[in-house]
């Protein structure tokens, strides 16, 4: 998704816009830009990779002047191709504001022509340019900064991020949001805007956060919060929670390889964040753990009162809500259903009484799901969203909210924000039996157990960081790759396929093991590459003679198994074993070989793990 920067008072303005965007560039693009506030403003735009700009802003004469105030963009293509006059920073008409854009004007197509109707003329095909002219608009009419933002306000729909210059103001720099992510930060002499605090954290981790519809004013030394109704808020600033060790690479090559490796101590962080809440029996600890209702910031009885569960979700985390029905309908009792959040809201939904809606996602901001959850409340129905990022949109909207304790992902493909998401399911599947009268007290101890035991077993796998080279390397030429798995084993083979097609580009399909002779098996020719997953004992046989199914037709078979999970090694070209664990949590081990054969491959081809193209971080576009 688009990335905003924006800088205010004493320092190297440039310098610190491009090292904002750099650290944006998980986020996704295709193109970027800078504006410097000089008379006229000194703007600089480039396609491609942020490389390009730097080299044309380092090129630029203007740009080694010295500047007190600018403006920075990275460019996820959504109306227009990438292309320079599609990139932001949009200036508009007569030149008096200049701004950059995070979001999508829903209305920006009949604001463009009242504006034509006004003597607009565009050069762009972007919505952003209808946003900075219908600015410029206002400001003419009203001849005043904060009366135009507020008129501009009433008039967008959609969702917005604004960083904004004008040209009459040499030492203001202005911002508003709706929906989109905003962050200011405080430095000596100084304010940084940004779409997420990675962006300045290098210069200070003083923050104030932006709420909903708020409208800024920033100069070097002063900070002006307006809500809606255009009155000023006072807020004070806060120490922002990230760490600079938590947004660099440290020892690694790559974020992707470093938070695969984080996911030992993540998950246990999270099924420790599950005890230690407040509740009436003394909160658990690794040693006698006890999952608290609170940590879902519910109570027994609202865990009681759940008759169906819908899961609402994307990508990664759609994958994660399959392990979570499976996890809840064995031990609750209780049907999961789970939906594509981007299906969901137009499937004229029907919702039970009773019906908690789940909306699981990494980022919080995720549009399809927060479009989704919004449509699950007008519905009426309870929602508790399982998030990794505090205070995002999808957490606000919520009526519950369990953060996973990933702390922040910054490469695209997800990998320990799942194996989380994985854990708060097991959890919230854990409590509900017991609230439900499903499970027994020696049960639920068992199980929880066995729960505190997977760090230390996804710490074993962390070896098929190397264990897997050999099947990387058979893989890393291949077209297509068939991902097979029964039950559980199905819901992990979705990831699976995922992670490897969205960094290696090779065509990936997830397959249900006893679907695939129903018109799929057609594809299977000599040499087709098939991955079985086998770690649910009582499918075990089934999956097997499904890949036998394959195998006498051509296909080359890889196994990535449980360990009591009996094979005929003869029929696998590769046969990888992960440790013994509770059946409903073999997942949270199958999918660590999976995510480093989806690394390897990815480097094996050439390719950058943390950066794949098309690709965004947070989709906060529908
Ligand atoms: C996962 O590797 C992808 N990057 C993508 O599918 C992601 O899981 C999906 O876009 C949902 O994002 P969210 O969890 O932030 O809502």
């Amino acid at each position: 998704m688009c990335g905003i920067v924006g800088f205010v008072g004493q320092g190297n303005t440039k310098d610190i816009l491009l090292a904002g965007l750099s650290r944006l560039e998980y986020r996704g693009y295709d193109s970027a830009g800078i504006a410097l506030y000089s008379q006229p403003f000194t703007m600089v735009k480039a396609v491609g990779k942020l490389e390009e700009l730097k080299k044309k802003v380092s090129a630029s004469k203007d740009c080694q002047l010295p500047y007190s105030m600018g403006i920075g963009h990275t460019r996820w293509a959504t109306h227009g191709k990438a292309s320079e006059k599609n990139a932001h920073p949009h200036l508009s008409m007569h030149k008096e504001v200049v701004l950059v854009h995070n979001g999508i004007i829903e209305n920006f197509a009949e604001l463009k022509t009242f504006l034509q109707e006004q003597g607009y003329s565009f050069y762009s095909d972007t919505d952003t340019e209808v946003a900075v002219n219908l600015i410029e608009y206002y400001y003419r009419k009203d001849k005043d900064i904060l009366k135009a933002l507020f008129s501009v306000q009433k008039e967008l729909k959609g969702s917005y991020a604004f960083a904004i210059m004008f040209q009459e103001d040499a030492k203001t720099l202005y911002a508003m949001r709706k929906d989109s992510p905003l962050i200011v930060g405080k430095g000596e002499n100084a304010f940084y805007l940004a779409s997420d605090v990675s962006a300045f954290l290098d210069y200070t981790n003083e923050i104030y956060p932006v709420e909903n519809r708020e409208i800024l004013s920033l100069s070097e030394k002063e900070i002006h919060i307006y809500n809606k109704n255009g009155e000023e808020v006072k807020r004070s600033s806060t120490i922002a929670e990230l760490s600079q060790r938590q947004i660099h690479k440290g020892e690694y090559l790559h974020f992707m390889e470093k938070e695969i490796f984080e996911q030992p101590k993540v998950v246990k962080d999270t099924l420790l964040y599950a005890c230690n809440q407040e509740n009436e029996e003394p909160a658990g600890n690794a040693e006698n753990p006890k999952f608290s209702y609170e940590a879902f910031s519910m109570t027994e009885k609202d865990f009681q009162e759940i008759s169906r569960v819908r899961v609402i979700a994307c990508g990664s985390a759609y994958h994660a809500g399959w392990v979570l029905k499976s996890v809840c309908e064995s031990l609750a009792r209780v049907p999961v259903q789970v939906e594509l959040a981007s299906e969901f809201r137009y499937n004229h939904p029907i919702l039970e009484k009773g019906e908690l809606v789940i909306s699981i996602s990494q980022s919080g901001e995720t549009a399809d799901t927060l479009a989704a959850l919004k449509e699950a409340k007008k519905l009426g129905a309870k929602t508790l969203s399982i998030v990794n990022v505090k205070g995002s949109a999808i957490a606000r909207e919520s009526d519950f909210v369990f953060y996973t304790q990933a702390g922040p992902e910054i490469a695209v493909a997800t990998t320990k924000a799942y194996s989380c998401q994985l854990a708060a399911g097991y959890i919230f599947s854990l409590l509900l039996a017991k609230a439900k009268g499903k499970i027994s007290k020696e049960e639920t101890r068992s199980l929880t157990e066995e729960l505190f035991l997977l760090p230390g077993k996804i710490q074993q796998c962390l070896s098929f960081d190397q264990e897997i080279l050999p099947m990387a390397k058979e893989l890393k030429d291949a077209d297509n790759i068939f991902f097979l798995g029964r039950g559980l084993d199905w819901a992990i083979s979705m990831e699976g396929a995922l992670k490897l097609k969205e960094i290696s580009y090779i065509h990936c399909e997830s397959y249900s093991s006893g679907e695939l002779k129903h018109g799929t098996i057609s594809l299977i020719e000599k040499g087709s590459p098939v991955i079985g997953l086998l770690s649910q004992e009582e499918l075990a046989g089934k999956s097997i003679s499904n890949i036998h199914e394959v195998r006498s037709r051509g296909a080359k078979c890889f196994a990535i198994r449980m360990e009591d999970i009996a094979i005929e090694e003869e029929d696998f070209a590769h046969n990888l074993i992960v440790p013994k664990t509770h059946p409903l949590f073999a997942g949270s081990l199958l999918v660590l070989p999976l995510q480093f054969l989806s690394y390897q491959v990815s480097l094996l081809k050439g390719f950058d793990p943390d950066k794949p193209r098309n690709l965004a971080k947070s989709v906060t576009v529908e």
